[in-house]
Order: structure tokens, then sequence, then C-alpha cells
């Protein structure tokens, strides 16, 4: 079962209620927040009040990819503000597998995000720590960017890590996933798929759900 999670970075923020309610009403599984700090990626996006000020319009799960730096700091607010599952980059982290022990021991699901430039290789201690892998198919930073092909040879390798380990995870592909590229990364073993521009383009999320979802 894939689960489609749009990114709110490409909602209108004036009407984040109103995309939420459509993005659920048209299928969508989850809920991927983009929080970013203008340090560790160069744009400042929105934080834990945000969040917290929509939690209460959904029940969908709430998917928070944190693209920040020293991460730790902050899992608290994102816990407090009702995350379901949260992702840390493994280049913002020193000590990334206590920060991995710390978002669980809130009962919280805990992933860890790639870089383009980071290989699957560094986290294969922590694939038994861990519930999502998070390919990143763009530098992080902004939506509506190209996708970067060599991303589903990077899914392949965490898929194959899965089952070496015998391991129920979520391997989850962001950044520039369209209609047209979808499918390949679900062949190469995504089971989760965000999506920003490609479900919030011009404003036409129901026909912009449908056109994705009917690759898989
Ligand atoms: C990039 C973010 C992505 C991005 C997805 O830094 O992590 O979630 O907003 O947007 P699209 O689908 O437009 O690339
Ligand atoms: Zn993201």
């Amino acid at each position: 079962m894939i689960k489609l999670s749009p990114s709110i970075l490409s909602a209108d923020f004036s009407r984040l209620g109103e995309h939420i309610s459509a993005i659920e009403k048209y299928g969508a599984d989850w809920v991927h927040i983009d929080v970013m700090d203008g340090m560790f990626v160069p744009n400042i996006s929105f934080g834990a009040p945000i969040m917290k000020a929509i939690r209460p319009l959904t029940k969908m799960v709430f998917d928070v990819h944190l693209m920040i730096e020293d991460p730790g700091r902050y899992i608290k607010d994102f816990v407090d503000a009702g995350a379901d599952m949260i992702t840390v980059h493994y280049e913002a982290d020193k000590h990334i597998h206590r920060t991995i022990k710390y978002i669980k021991s809130f009962g919280v699901k805990a992933g860890i995000a790639l870089n383009p430039g980071t290989p699957v290789a560094l986290i294969e201690d922590l694939i038994e720590d861990i519930d999502m892998v998070l390919i990143m198919s763009v530098n992080p930073g902004f939506g509506g960017q190209k996708y970067i092909e060599f991303s589903g040879k990077k899914v392949a390798q965490v898929k194959a890590l899965k089952d070496m380990y015998n391991k129920e995870l979520y391997i989850q592909v962001d950044g520039g996933i369209d209609s047209s590229n979808v499918k390949k990364v679900i062949e190469c073993g995504a089971n989760s798929i965000v999506a920003g521009s490609a479900v919030f383009k011009n404003d036409e999320i129901e026909k912009n759900i449908k056109a994705l979802k009917g690759n898989f």
C-alpha cells in the first residue's frame, strides 16, 4: 500500500485549512510538513505553531520533515504540536542515533533523510531503529525543482537493505515527483510518495491527485 504525502509547502498558506481538507477528500494518506530553518537549507518555511494550528483539522498522519540544524533541539515542540512521524537529516545531526531514540521515546515514528549527495550505505547501522528512510530526489530547500535521475538507484539500495534486514520500513521519495516519474520510483521500491507542486499546481487538487494515483 503506497502512502501519498502531499507537501503543504506548495499549498496556498492563506488557505491552508481549505487545502488540508481537499487533499484528505481526494485521497491523500499523510500530510508532509516541510520545516526549514534558513541554516541547513537556504530557505525558511514554518514551524511548530503553524502545525499546531492545522492539527485539529484532520486525522491524517502528520509526516514532519525537519530540514533544520541539530534537530534534537526541537523534537519535543513538534511532538507537542501533533507529529505522528518525524524525519531528521543525517547531515544535520552529529548524534543521529541519539536523536532517533529520542523521537521514538515519545511513541512517534522516526525517519532519516538523505540528501542527494549522501550515500545510502551510511545508514545501515541505524536501519533497525528507524521506521522510514527518506531519499531526497532534489537538493532540499525549495518546492518545484527537477527530479534527480540517480535517486531511483538510491531507493533500490534502501529496498535491498529493507529486504536484507527483513524490516518493516517506509521508503519515501521527496522532490520533483510527478506523474511522469512516480511509477519508476515505486518500481525501485518506494512506498511513500511526497509531492508538492504535482498536487497543488493550478489549484486543481482533485485532478492532480487522480493523475498521480493513476500510476499506483
Ligand atoms: C524540498 C522539500 C520537498 C518539496 C517537494 O526541500 O523537502 O518536500 O517541497 O515539492 P515538489 O514536489 O514540488 O518537489
Ligand atoms: Zn520534504
